[in-house]
């Protein structure tokens, strides 16, 4: 998966961390093989997992600091639903692993795919422009 211009929102934390998690996408397709053992999967799968975490704090973090109040912004309920289900997904996914189960790498990298693109170039919009639009109040 390549960075894209269109992925950059002007937040240089999100940015960052945005450019980490396709390294990290980047780095799972070039390490998993289809006959991957359980380790490699289990370990792959738990850093994704962190570091998606990770992000998703941060972006709620940041909305708290700027004053985000969700009673006056669905957008915001809506992405932060997002998160939990993503990580329920990854979850998911983690017990068929541990369970024995085989996972297609490639319906796997598709799962993530999607779900990065998503997130970045739809889900973050909100907080992009809402984040933004508070620090350009905040410099008058
Ligand atoms: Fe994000």
């Amino acid at each position: 998966m390549n960075w894209s211009r269109e992925f950059e929102t002007g937040i240089a934390e999100i940015d960052l961390q945005h450019h980490n998690l396709v390294k990290m996408f980047n780095q799972a397709s070039s390490e998993l093989r289809e006959d991957s053992g359980r380790g490699v999967w289990e370990n792959i799968t738990h850093e994704f997992q962190g570091y998606a975490l990770y992000h998703f704090w941060t972006e709620e973090d940041l909305a708290a600091q700027y004053g985000y109040a969700p009673e006056k912004n669905a957008a915001a309920v809506a992405h932060f639903e997002q998160h939990r289900l993503f990580s329920e997904e990854i979850s998911k996914i983690r017990q068929r692993i541990r369970s024995g189960a085989h996972i297609a790498k490639a319906d796997y990298l598709a799962f993530l795919r999607d779900w990065l693109s998503q997130h970045i170039t739809d889900s973050d919009r909100w907080l992009v422009a809402f984040v933004l639009e508070k620090q350009r109040i905040s410099t008058f």
